[in-house]
């Protein structure tokens, strides 16, 4: 696509211009479309709540679920709406039922808060919480399948990884690590905060148990916007974190999986339902998908895939920085980290990165390392990162 098409989508995002904005990792920008639908939606809930409650939504409802399920290659009927991935995760740690003795195994390469969610499951469970340590450099995707399955053992009762790692970007082999576990009998919980548009995810691909994920990130949809996955078998393993309308079905209720009144089903309502609340983010999701579909895909991934090679030949080994990323094309997409020399300020960095250059781009701390990642989302531009190599340059001169 030309350089102007680019331009043109840029243009339809409520991007900040005086901002460098590489940290899509975290929070994806706004796109203006998807901006103006939920504020329709905002303001017809301002102007009548109970036409808008109960009798917009529940169409407005399954139409986002429908249309969020295709673009994730799920089953519509076991899509369950959250606020955001950690809701999605905590619903699962905090009612599923393992048997103990046993053992949660995580990567050591979990997002933090993720973390201390397994860690207070296994003390509810009375289950052990183990880490192993994941090749981040690795050659080939064999080499996590590999070192994963070696962690597993008997006593393991689940399983939880990031498909896409926070720290460095790494996309982890979830279908084979899933089908690892299951031959073993062991639970998978994966964390896809970062994938739904990242990766060319395909949830009936992926034999996993849960699948938790972001809208707010990479699909460019609004904050407030995360999904669970359930996977075929696991439909009744888990109860609500809120008691709400749901938890009982109305009498005269269909089947468990039939679409109800509410733009939901009797089984999804049950975990999904947190009493009055603001849904309009869920209900803009068909437009972000809109958005990305009309540029194309396979377009925005050739273009994500050329920032990012942008950002590898442009920052190695400029300055002191140490690729923290894996070169295979399967390990990666489009984020990027680089380990900083042992000696940078992080507090330091980031203040001089957003107050001097107006660039966002986190430093993140690792027990052993600190790390800056870049992310490129086909919005971003080549003189971005040259404003962050820039930044680099000056901040990281000793
Ligand atoms: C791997 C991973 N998991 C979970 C989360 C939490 O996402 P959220 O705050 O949207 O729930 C993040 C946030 O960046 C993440 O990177």
């Amino acid at each position: 696509m030309p350089a102007a098409d680019w331009a043109d989508a840029r243009d339809c995002i409520l991007l900040d211009r005086t901002v460098a904005y590489l940290n899509t990792g975290s929070f994806g920008p706004l796109l203006r479309c998807v901006f103006d639908r939920a504020t329709a939606f905002r303001r017809r809930l301002a102007e009548e709540p109970m036409d808008f409650l109960l009798r917009c939504v529940p169409a407005l409802l399954w139409d986002a679920r429908e249309r969020l399920a295709g673009f994730l290659g799920g089953d519509r009927r076991r899509l369950v709406l959250t606020t955001n991935a950690s809701v999605a995760i905590n619903l699962v740690a905090s009612s599923l039922r393992l048997d103990a003795p046993g053992e949660i195994l995580l990567t050591d390469h979990e997002y933090e808060t993720m973390h201390w969610c397994w860690e207070r499951a296994a003390q509810r469970l009375g289950l052990g919480l183990r880490t192993f340590s994941l090749p981040t450099l690795a050659i080939e995707p064999s080499e996590i399948v590999e070192a994963a399955a070696a962690a597993m053992s008997r006593s393991t009762r689940l399983f939880f990884f990031s498909h896409v790692l926070s720290s460095t970007g790494m996309i982890l082999p979830a279908r084979e690590l899933c089908a690892e576990a299951r031959r073993r009998g062991i639970v998978t919980v994966v964390d896809g905060a970062h994938a739904p548009a990242f990766t060319d995810l395909n949830l009936a691909d992926i034999p996993c148990d849960f699948y938790a994920g972001n809208g707010h990130k990479w699909l460019l949809a609004p904050t407030g916007t995360g999904f669970l996955y359930l996977g075929p078998g696991n439909e009744d393993r888990l109860r609500p974190m809120h008691v709400s309308w749901g938890y009982h079905p109305p009498p005269g209720s269909g089947p468990p999986d039939a679409p109800d009144q509410f733009g939901s089903t009797p089984r999804l309502r049950r975990l999904e339902c947190e009493g009055t609340r603001d849904i309009c983010p869920w209900l803009t999701v068909p437009e972000a998908i809109d958005f990305q579909a009309t540029l194309g895909h396979d377009k925005i991934r050739t273009r994500m895939r050329e920032l990012t090679d942008y950002v590898r030949q442009r920052l190695v080994d400029w300055r002191g920085l140490v690729l923290a990323t894996p070169a295979h094309r399967e390990l990666r997409g489009a984020m990027t980290a680089f380990r900083l020399p042992d000696d940078t300020n992080a507090e330091g960095l980031r203040h001089g990165l957003w107050e001097r250059f107006r660039v966002e781009a986190p430093v993140i701390e690792r027990p052993d390392r600190l790390l800056i990642r870049v992310s490129t989302h086909f919005y971003n531009t080549e003189t971005e990162v040259e404003r962050l190599a820039e930044a680099l340059g000056e901040l990281l001169r000793g």
